[in-house]
């Protein structure tokens, strides 16, 4: 019987697949899901409790397949139905649970809905756009529709036209698509740009910008306080309908792009929502510390967020918290109490690759989502036989099969933190450290790592269990760059 106070995800690990980049089974140069059925045994090994797979709908592939052409079918470059099928029964017999992706705000322009169903969608009621709004990715929130010659909302793409939700239609539409999935098995979903999914009824403009965003966005995009185009107040009644198709015991993840004192209307009807302030948070204590803190409100989020250190929509984690300090960065993400995700190829510390040429994502993205690099033995890292669709580039201290044969490997790393944070009682607080040493508690276990430019004092620990780079046992004086540890007391 699943226990509802402690349901599995409380403190679970999840891996996120972006399966066009994962494994390619049939040479065509895109992994697919039956390669990444394939490679479940590499997931497995590092312990994690589930597997989320970026979208694998039918798709046109203008925004990497969050463009959704139908909800409730396979696109075939990833596979069949069935492979879907034998890919979650992998996955559930090695014990992993499967999260989907699931894009609830738009459709892609070529969803069947779009012509057949307009009411489900958002047109200005005169001849250009109804608003000054602009799109997550720059560039008018407004396009006209070639063949009705109407003008339609989009908050990203053009090929993404925005569902209105406050159409009962829509409502049981989406919901039903959720129901799909769960009856094959699947075990929850990360629910995408979920803040876009309810605007103002009126419409009406956003004001400018008086500051900079709390979270970082195009600067187009930030011109503006989205204080209309999104987040709006009765978000619950969409967030319900969704929450009613996908069932009580399925996951919701929440894709909210907001600080974590704005989560809770959203937590209201989601199980967590990522924690995006950590995310971007610049790498230095006080600003961690910040982050983790509001994340951890009791008057906020109450500690229901999911850490979240990478994934395929910004620069890799070596790019953005600096090389070196990769291995300090698994050490937090993966010893904070609650639900952590891991983006592929963070375990063997993949950077950002040269992306593709001609670009495949208009806003830059392909540098974050090069193919996993499995072997440097074999062409294109494993990855494929055929022409990759982005190049495979090699990972700074070898694929997972070099890592694997060395123990002081970042994947060893990863495994060992992972089986570590569950012998971790409950419990957690911050400790005061020295400068430029982020310190904190949990249960027994003391978590001690540094973040600042150089070598710091550690402050004094009993045995270390996990170090990141070097030793256990007795507790070093010295921390370098990047260093950090986990020690019993
Ligand atoms: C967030 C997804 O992670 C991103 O890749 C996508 O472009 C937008 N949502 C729009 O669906």
């Amino acid at each position: 019987m699943p226990d509802a106070r402690n349901p599995w995800w409380r403190d679970a690990v999840v891996y996120q697949v972006y399966p066009r980049s994962f494994q390619d089974s049939d040479g065509d140069g895109e992994g697919d899901l039956a390669g990444v059925a394939r490679r479940l045994d590499h997931v497995a090994s590092l312990g994690v409790d589930a597997v989320w797979l970026s979208p694998i709908y039918p798709s046109p592939m203008a925004d990497g397949g969050y463009d959704v052409s139908d909800y409730e079918d396979v696109d075939p470059r990833f596979g069949t139905l069935a492979d879907f099928d034998a890919f979650l029964a992998r996955a559930h017999a090695r014990g992993m649970r499967v999260l989907m992706d699931v894009v609830p705000c738009h459709t892609s322009i070529e969803h069947r809905w779009f012509r057949e169903h307009p009411d489900r969608y958002v047109w200005s009621d005169r001849d250009g756009p109804q608003n000054n709004w602009i799109g997550t990715f720059g560039g008018p929130a407004w396009s006209k529709d070639p063949r009705s010659g109407r003008w339609y909302l989009h908050s990203f793409y053009p090929e993404q036209p925005d569902l209105d939700w406050r159409n009962p239609e829509v409502r049981q539409a989406m919901p039903r698509a959720l129901g799909f999935w769960v009856d094959r098995g699947v075990d929850g979903f990360r629910v995408d740009a979920i803040d876009r999914l309810m605007k103002d009824p009126e419409l009406r403009d956003d004001p400018p910008a008086t500051g900079p965003p709390a979270l970082p966005l195009h600067p187009e995009h930030a011109t503006l306080e989205h204080v209309h185009s999104r987040n709006a107040p009765d978000v619950g009644v969409a967030l319900a309908a969704l929450r009613a198709g996908a069932g009580d015991g399925t996951l919701l993840v929440g894709e909210v792009y907001l600080p974590s004192a704005g989560l809770g209307p959203y937590l209201e009807h989601l199980d967590v929502a990522f924690a995006f302030e950590l995310f971007h948070s610049q790498w230095n204590v006080a600003a961690v510390r910040a982050a983790i803190e509001a994340a951890l409100d009791p008057a906020g989020p109450a500690g229901r967020v999911a850490w979240v250190l990478s994934n395929h929509d910004f620069p890799r984690l070596p790019d953005r918290v600096g090389h070196g300090n990769e291995r300090a960065a698994a050490l937090l993400a993966l010893t904070l109490p609650g639900t952590v995700f891991v983006y592929q190829g963070d375990e063997i510390g993949m950077a950002d690759g040269p992306g593709g040429d001609p670009p495949r994502d208009r806003w830059g993205r392909d540098a974050f989502r090069h193919p996993m690099r499995w072997d440097d033995a074999e062409p294109h890292g494993g990855f494929t036989t055929g022409d990759p669709w982005l190049p495979s580039t090699p990972a700074e201290g070898g694929a997972v099969a070099t890592q694997e044969a060395n123990p002081a490997s970042l994947l060893h790393l990863y495994r060992d933190l992972i089986a570590l944070r569950r012998s971790f009682a409950p419990g957690f607080e911050l400790l005061d450290a020295p400068e430029g040493v982020l310190a904190f508690r949990r249960g027994e276990h003391v978590v001690v790592l540094n973040l600042g430019p150089g070598e710091a004092p550690a402050p004094p620990a009993k045995e270390v269990v996990r170090h990141t780079h070097g030793a256990t046992g007795k507790a070093p004086d010295r921390l370098g760059r990047g260093e950090g540890f986990v020690s019993k007391g």
